[in-house]
C-alpha cells in the first residue's frame, strides 16, 4: 500500500478488536513515528505504550465517568457523520480496557534550546502521531486519535509514572480493526489550496 492510500483510509476506527498487538508490531509503530520531523530535531517525544489490563480497567473507568456528561448532552442536530463520531468516541470511552494498546504521545519542550516553547513540543509530537496512525493504516491496523488523557490525567500521570516535565499530548486507541476501512471524508483540494494568492 502507498502512503496516499494509507492516508486516504486512515480513519479513526473506534472499534477494535481485543487481540494484542505484538511487542514487534508496536515497536514498529513507534519506529514509524519517531522517524517524523521535529522542530530543530529536538525529537521531543516519547511514547507510553499501555497495554495492562489492570491499569487500562483504572483509566477507563475514570475516563467513562468523565466523558458520560459530554455524551449524554452532545448537542442537537447533529448531522449522520456527526452523531456516527460521536456514536464512534462513546463505544471507545466505554470499552477503554479493551483497546489492546493505548499509546500516549508525550512531548517535553525542548525547542529552541535555549527557550523552549510549548508550541514546539506539540508541533513535533503530532507529526509523529500522524505517522504512526498512517503505518498503522498500511500494516493493517486501526487506530483513533484521542484527547481522553485529558479526562484522567492525574491518574495516568499517578499510574504510569510519567515524569513532571512531560506533557501528554495525544492518546491513541490501537488495534486490529472489527469494521472496514474506508476513505475519509475531507474538504475538497479546491476549497483550500491557494496558489501564489489568497
Ligand atoms: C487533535 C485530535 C483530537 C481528537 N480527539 C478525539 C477524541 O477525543 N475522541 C475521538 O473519538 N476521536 C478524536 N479525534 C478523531 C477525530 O474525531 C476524527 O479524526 C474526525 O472526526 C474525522 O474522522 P475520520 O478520521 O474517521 O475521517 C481527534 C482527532 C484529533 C486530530
Amino acid at each position: 500500500m502507498d502512503a496516499i492510500e494509507a492516508m486516504e483510509t486512515c480513519i479513526a476506527m473506534r472499534y477494535l478488536k481485543e487481540d494484542p498487538l505484538p511487542q514487534d508490531v508496536l515497536e514498529r509503530l513507534i519506529y514509524a513515528a519517531t522517524r517524523a520531523s521535529s522542530a530543530g530535531n529536538s525529537q521531543g517525544w516519547e511514547f507510553v505504550v499501555l497495554t495492562d489490563g489492570p491499569i487500562k480497567e483504572k483509566v477507563g473507568a475514570h475516563v467513562r465517568e468523565a466523558m458520560a456528561p459530554v455524551f449524554e448532552n452532545k448537542p442537537q442536530g447533529l448531522d449522520a457523520s456527526q452523531t456516527k463520531m460521536y456514536d464512534g468516541a462513546q463505544y471507545l470511552a466505554e470499552n477503554f480496557a479493551k483497546v489492546p494498546a493505548w499509546i500516549f504521545g508525550c512531548g517535553r519542550k525542548a525547542y529552541p534550546p535555549q527557550d523552549p516553547q510549548e508550541v514546539f513540543m506539540y508541533a513535533s509530537v503530532y507529526p509523529a502521531a500522524q505517522n504512526l496512525i498512517v503505518a498503522a493504516r498500511s500494516m493493517g491496523i486501526g487506530t483513533a486519535f484521542t484527547t481522553f488523557h485529558m479526562m484522567a490525567e492525574p491518574l495516568i500521570r499517578e499510574l504510569i509514572g510519567i515524569p513532571e516535565d512531560v506533557q501528554l499530548c495525544v492518546s491513541i486507541a490501537a488495534g486490529y480493526p472489527e469494521r472496514q476501512f474506508k476513505k475519509v471524508n475531507r474538504r475538497p483540494v479546491k476549497d483550500v489550496m491557494h496558489l501564489n494568492r489568497w
